[in-house]
């Protein structure tokens, strides 16, 4: 048996409640990881609240870091002893997780356990979203709206590692401050300023890429950002799913609208990411160009806490929870 934290109903923090429940096996091609800690994301938020369903298994969690203690045949590459990040469907809120061999992305040693719970989420989408979907190049300008939020601080700084030239927003002084010690050299407050307004002005033949997570409502706003054969990636629906589009101004610019949802791509896909974050972002991580920004840590046993703390409007960056 193990722990593992489970949504009893739906509602607040509080429906979050630790049981004892019979530890996963894994399946060929699987590994079994012992967590020591994991990350929490908005769309365990919303499996709580019932805006989407819970995971299969009952268990949350999409992200957390660990050490392999078995692997099942056809698990190629991670080895028992290995310390992994994982990238899961679900299941991390536990002592255990069984995985997908191609689903773990390795820790170098010398990045911080809390830290490293921190990142497979969040880098799978940047990587993802910037790289395929938005095909970030050297020189270009690129939006993140949200820069000090989970997503958008990693996206933010690795589309600055790509050479692209970045704009972040973010909402009041403490966040528009972490953009800046984070080396995002544009950032609005989202707050205080009419974004479109600013961004035209600084660079009036507007940006290559914008990562965007207010969905429907901002489609329009966002067009008017963009350049000739400008890209936007659409990412989270926050503002809400449904919008208006003036296709004619979109040909106009030859631009692109894209979506995607990790959740929604096949394991192919997935493991096809995790291992090529793995080459190209953990480095990143480790040798501290991209720095993972954690709000808090809580014990287990605190995770009603943490949720609590992950729905405050003052959280900067990623809640991380140990299993200790
Ligand atoms: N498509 C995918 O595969 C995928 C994967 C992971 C997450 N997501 C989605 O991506 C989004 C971000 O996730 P997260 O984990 O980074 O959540 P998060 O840590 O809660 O960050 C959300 C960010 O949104 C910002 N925000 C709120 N209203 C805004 C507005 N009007 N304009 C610009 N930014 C605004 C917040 O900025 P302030 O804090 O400055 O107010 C916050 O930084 C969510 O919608 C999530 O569901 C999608």
């Amino acid at each position: 048996m193990m722990r593992a934290a489970r949504f009893h109903g739906q509602g607040g923090p509080d429906v979050v409640r630790i049981d004892e429940v019979p530890r996963p096996v894994p399946a060929p091609g699987e590994v079994l990881v012992r967590v020591s800690a994991f990350g929490l994301n908005n769309a365990e938020v919303l499996q709580r609240r019932g805006v989407v369903p819970a995971p299969a298994g009952g268990v949350p969690g999409l992200e957390c870091v660990g050490r392999v203690v078995e692997t099942r045949a056809g698990a190629d590459g991670p080895a028992v002893g290995d310390r992994v990040g994982v990238l899961l469907r679900g299941g991390g809120y536990a002592d255990y997780v069984a995985a997908p061999a191609g689903a773990c992305l390795p820790v170098p040693d010398d990045v911080d356990e809390v830290k490293a719970a921190a990142v497979p989420e969040a880098a799978v989408t940047a990587w993802w979203n910037l790289v395929h979907r938005g095909r970030v190049r050297s020189g270009e300008r690129v939006l993140v709206h949200g820069a000090a939020g989970g997503v958008g601080m990693l996206a933010a700084q690795l589309a600055r590692e790509l050479g692209a030239e970045v704009i972040g927003t973010a909402r009041g002084a403490a966040k528009v401050g972490l953009c800046r010690q984070l080396k995002v050299p544009h950032v609005i407050d989202y707050g205080a300023d009419d974004v479109a307004a600013a961004v035209l002005r600084q660079f009036p033949g507007g940006v290559d890429v914008i990562l965007d997570n207010q969905g429907g409502p901002a489609l329009e706003r966002n067009v008017g950002m963009l350049a000739p054969l400008g890209r936007l990636v659409i990412v989270g629906t926050q503002a809400g799913p449904v919008g208006e589009l003036d296709v004619g101004r979109l040909m106009g610019l030859g631009a692109e609208v894209s979506s995607s949802s990790l959740g929604k791509l096949d394991d192919a896909r997935r493991v096809a990411l995790c291992a090529e974050v793995g080459e190209r972002v953990l480095p990143l991580v480790a040798s501290g160009g991209i720095v993972p920004v954690v709000d808090s840590v809580f014990p287990l046993s605190g995770i009603v806490a943490a949720h609590a703390r992950f729905e405050h409007p003052e959280r900067i960056g990623k809640v991380v929870v140990t299993t200790g």
